[in-house]
């Protein structure tokens, strides 16, 4: 198996570059910490984000990825994401939600719900979420239950921070681009080194494994061939 330096994809789901963009930071910083680390963020701000329409035109011809839309997610963030260890996800609370551009990424990662990555280990992949809203209880729990939902949907392993931040980091701005937060940002670095030695801990425990454990176990089979009837089972190419 492929050895590198564990990487930690942080996604800033903002339309602009404030405070979520500062919280995300402030937690990759952390997992940078980690050593053998490595971080990269990315802001959606801007980019060109297709809503997913349904089609199953990835579902019908068996592809990890969508075949329709050639936009910024297919060409810069997708190989980003398929490549990734670990994922943080941060969105401003919009209307006790996370934005409906994060949810477009979230949506647009549904082919690669499998375990057919590249590396094929993608149900091995680990996760946390970051919710920054204007207001103190602004909804950051249920904006934080959204994504951590959207990420199990997708493989990923959402890491769970007990007393330390419970479901994912929240974050009060008071509606500033910037904040003062002592206990949003504890919890913010707790969340980060939590993820990064998480998929640090995965990937040296798969190098342990070589030649034990399949991307079939990783998905929750016995084997191959299981994972292919469960396919056919659920109604899956
Ligand atoms: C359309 C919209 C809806 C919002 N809804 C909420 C909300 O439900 N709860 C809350 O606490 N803040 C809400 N806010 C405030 C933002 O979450 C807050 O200002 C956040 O820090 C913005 O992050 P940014 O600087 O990264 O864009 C909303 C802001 C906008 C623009």
């Amino acid at each position: 198996m492929e050895h590198r330096k564990p990487l930690i994809l942080g996604v800033n789901g903002s339309p602009r570059r404030g405070a979520a963009a500062k919280a995300l930071g402030i937690s990759l910083e952390a997992a940078a910490q980690v050593p053998g680390v490595e971080t990269v963020q990315i802001d959606l701000a801007g980019k060109e984000i297709r809503c997913c329409t349904g089609c199953n035109a990835c579902r019908t011809r068996g592809l990890d990825h969508c075949p329709v839309f050639q936009d910024d997610f297919a060409a810069e963030f997708f190989p980003l994401y398929l490549g990734c260890d670990g994922i943080l996800l941060a969105s401003p609370v919009y209307s006790m939600n996370p934005t409906g551009l994060l949810m477009n990424f979230l949506n647009r990662m549904r082919p690669a719900g499998g375990s057919r990555s590249p590396r094929g280990m993608a149900g091995m992949r680990m996760g946390g979420c970051i919710a920054v809203g204007g207001r103190r209880n602004g909804g950051q729990d249920t904006a934080l239950a959204a994504m951590n939902a959207a990420l199990q949907s997708t493989g990923t392993n959402v890491v769970g921070g007990g007393v330390y931040f419970y479901n994912g980091a929240a974050v009060w701005s008071q509606n500033e681009r910037a904040f003062d937060d002592p206990t949003g940002t504890l919890e913010l670095e707790a969340l980060g080194r939590k993820v990064a030695w998480a998929a640090k801990i995965v990937q040296a425990g798969l190098a342990c494994l070589e030649g034990q454990v399949s991307a079939a176990n990783c998905a929750g089979f016995a084997s191959q061939e299981q994972m292919a009837q469960a396919r056919r089972q659920l109604g899956l190419t």
